[in-house]
C-alpha cells in the first residue's frame, strides 16, 4: 500500500470538454496524478436526474471518458459510475442517514427545480434530482479520499458529504469514514469570449465556448472576435474581457509573453490585436495537441473501451470492500467471501 494521499473527483458526461472545464478542472486533475492516488469518474447516474436521451447519454459517457484520456488522465485512474453499482447501493444507505431538510437546502437542487418549473416541466422534477447530492456523497466516501478537487459551486455538496460522514461515524461509534477536504482549483473562472460578463459554458450557446478538440480556424475566429471592452469605461480597471485573455495566457502560454503584454498594457501601448494573436497561438497549440491525442484514442476505440471496463472493474473491488464494511457496521447482511 502506498502512503500517497487519495484524490477523487467526478464529472458529468455533458458532451465536449470546453476550455473552462479544462482550465478550471481537468488540467488540475491531470497534474494531481503525479503526487496522489487518484480516482476520476464519469458520473452517468447523475446525468439521468434530468430529462435525457439514452442513446445520447451512452455516447456522451464514452466520449467524456475518451476526452479525459486525451487530456492526460491515466486509464487506471478512470471509471464509469454505472459500471460500479455499489455507488448506488451506498447512496441508499447514506440517504437513510441524511435528513430531508438538509437535502432540500441544496442550491443546485433548488436551481434545477426552478429551471424545470420555468419551462413548465414540473412533472419531471425527479426523486433522483433530490437524491443527487447523496449519490455524490457516496461517490466520494466509497473511496475514502483525503481531497476532492471541485469548483466553488460544489462546496455545499462537499459540506453535506462531510456531515454525512461525521453522522455515520458518530451514530455507529466508529471513525470509519474520512471527512474529505475540498481542494479548490486555483485556476480562475474562464469567461465567455463573446460575453465576458458570463462564465464560459456550453449552455450559453456555440459561440460562447472553446472546444479544446475543435479546429484551429474556428478557434482563431473566436479569439479574433473576443469582446475586449465591456462598455464600462473605467480606465483604472482592466475590463473582464482583457483580463480573461491575460488569464488564458498565464494558464497556457509563456510567462515572457504575459509579462511583455502586461507591461504594454500598463504603459498604454498594448494592441489588442497582438494580445489576441498570442491567445490564439497558445489555444491553437493546445487544441491541435488535444485533437491529435483524441484521434489516436478514437482510432483504437474498441480496445480503449475494453480497457475502461477493466479499470472500472479493478476500481470496483475497492468499492465492494467499502460496501462490505459499511453493511457490517450498519447491521446489514453481506455475502461471505472465503
Ligand atoms: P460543468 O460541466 O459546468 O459541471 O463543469 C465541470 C467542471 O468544470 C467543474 O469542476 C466546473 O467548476 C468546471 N468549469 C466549468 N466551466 C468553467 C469555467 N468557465 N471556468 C472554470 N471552470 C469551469
Ligand atoms: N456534482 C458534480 C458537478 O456537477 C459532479 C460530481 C458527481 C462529483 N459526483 C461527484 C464531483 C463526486 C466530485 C465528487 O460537477
Amino acid at each position: 500500500m502506498s502512503d500517497k494521499k487519495t484524490i477523487l473527483s467526478c464529472i458529468q458526461p455533458t458532451g465536449d470538454i470546453h476550455l473552462g472545464n479544462y482550465l478550471g478542472a481537468i488540467k488540475n486533475w491531470v497534474e494531481l496524478q503525479k503526487d496522489y492516488r487518484c480516482f476520476y469518474g464519469v458520473v452517468d447516474y447523475h446525468a439521468i436526474t434530468m430529462p435525457y436521451n439514452p442513446e445520447k447519454l451512452r455516447a456522451n459517457t464514452w466520449n467524456m471518458a475518451f476526452q479525459l484520456l486525451a487530456c492526460g488522465i491515466k486509464i487506471e485512474n478512470l471509471f464509469v459510475q454505472s459500471l460500479i453499482p455499489e455507488h448506488a447501493e451506498l447512496c441508499w444507505m447514506l440517504g437513510c442517514l441524511s435528513s430531508y431538510g438538509e437535502i432540500t437546502r441544496m442550491t443546485q437542487f433548488k436551481d434545477k427545480t426552478a429551471q424545470l418549473k420555468s419551462s413548465s416541466k414540473s412533472s419531471l422534477i425527479s426523486g433522483g434530482l433530490f437524491y443527487y447530492p447523496v449519490l455524490q456523497a457516496a461517490d466520494i466516501l466509497i473511496y475514502h479520499p483525503d481531497y476532492v478537487p471541485v469548483g466553488k459551486d460544489q462546496d455545499q455538496h462537499l459540506e453535506l458529504t462531510r456531515n454525512i460522514a461525521e453522522r455515520f461515524n458518530h451514530q455507529f461509534g466508529k471513525e470509519y469514514f474520512k471527512t474529505p477536504q475540498t481542494l479548490m482549483t486555483k485556476n480562475a473562472k474562464v469567461l465567455s469570449m463573446a460575453d465576458p460578463t458570463k462564465k464560459m459554458s456550453k449552455s450559453l450557446g456555440e459561440k460562447h465556448y472553446i472546444n479544446i478538440f475543435g479546429d484551429e480556424a474556428r478557434v482563431r475566429k473566436q479569439v479574433r472576435s473576443a469582446v475586449t471592452d465591456s462598455g464600462i469605461s473605467d480606465s483604472e480597471q482592466m475590463s473582464p474581457g482583457i483580463k480573461n485573455l491575460f488569464d488564458i495566457i498565464a494558464a497556457l502560454g509563456s510567462m515572457e509573453d504575459h509579462q511583455r503584454l502586461m507591461s504594454d498594457y500598463t504603459t498604454g501601448s498594448l494592441k489588442y490585436s497582438e494580445l489576441k494573436e498570442v491567445v490564439a497561438d497558445v489555444l491553437c497549440s493546445l487544441v491541435n495537441e488535444k485533437r491529435t491525442a483524441l484521434e489516436g484514442i478514437l482510432a483504437d476505440k474498441k480496445n480503449i473501451k475494453y480497457q475502461i471496463q477493466q479499470s472500472s472493474a479493478v476500481i470496483r473491488t475497492q468499492a465492494q470492500q467499502t460496501l462490505k464494511e459499511v453493511k457490517s457496521i450498519m447491521g446489514l447482511l453481506h455475502t461471505k467471501t472465503k
